[in-house]
């Protein structure tokens, strides 16, 4: 079973699993982090770059979970600018050495095993974070998905959508599509951690620590890993 860690805040997860990335980066430079986007993640990158100011992380390897399927990357809710915007620029990292999917519709049938590709090139990632949707999607495998699945082309659910629009001017926006590493990609990185905050994540995050393995409830794939920590506020383990 995964590690539960119940933390105060969100500011204390943030620097707790600030602090493991820090000792990852001491004991190597160029280390392979895996990227999440949404509201989640960002108290990690907030502490990251207070525990990380002044050093040089122009060798980090990075490596985001999903993009939106034929969004511009200018666009600034495009996974590739939310990436830059809270975690490339901030932290000073090295532009070229952070991947995000290709979600471009002209190379969108190879992008998925390009993808793949990148990341064993890089020799696999070493520390995923993670956050989960209200329906028990990580990235962006949505109920369904195979636990075996790699990158590759989804459609978004409805409710995925309707919990996205908050990101752009209208539901109507949202992309149908998105291109993500599949449950396999997630499942070999070294180390999964699972982020959630929040009343309303407290149904997934029991289904994923708790309930049974099950292809419905995509989170719970973590349960198949030999080294995941779960990091939640008391509200997302209220059903614990
Ligand atoms: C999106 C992302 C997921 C993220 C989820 C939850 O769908 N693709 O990676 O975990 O939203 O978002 P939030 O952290 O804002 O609740």
């Amino acid at each position: 079973m995964a590690e539960v860690v119940i933390v105060d805040s969100k500011e204390a997860a943030g620097s707790l699993v600030a602090t493991e990335i820090v000792e990852l980066l001491d004991a190597r430079a160029d280390a392979v982090l895996g990227l999440a986007t949404g509201s989640t993640p960002l108290p990690v990158y907030e502490a990251l770059r207070v525990q990380l100011a002044g050093r040089d992380l122009s060798q980090v390897r990075g490596f985001a979970l999903d993009e939106y399927v034929g969004i511009d990357p200018q666009h600034p809710e495009s996974y590739r600018s939310v990436i830059t915007r809270e975690v490339v620029e901030p932290l000073g990292l090295d532009p070229r050495r952070i991947h995000v999917p290709n979600g471009a519709m002209e190379t969108i049938q190879h992008a998925g095993d390009d993808y793949e590709a990148a990341i064993a090139a890089a020799g696999g990632v070493d520390l995923q974070i993670l956050g989960i949707g209200t329906d028990g999607h990580i990235g962006f495998n949505e109920p369904g998905s195979s636990f075996a699945s790699q990158t590759r082309v989804k459609t978004l659910t409805a409710q995925t959508r309707e919990d996205n629009a908050r990101f752009f001017d209208s539901i109507d926006d949202v992309p149908m599509h998105c291109i993500t590493q599949g449950l396999g990609t997630i499942l070999k990185a070294r180390h999964l951690v699972l982020l959630a905050f929040g009343e309303g994540k407290a149904e997934a995050v029991a289904a994923a620590v708790e309930g049974p393995l099950t292809a419905s409830l995509p989170g719970s794939a973590i349960q198949l890993h030999p080294h995941a920590t779960v990091v939640v506020d008391e509200a997302a383990a209220s059903r614990l």
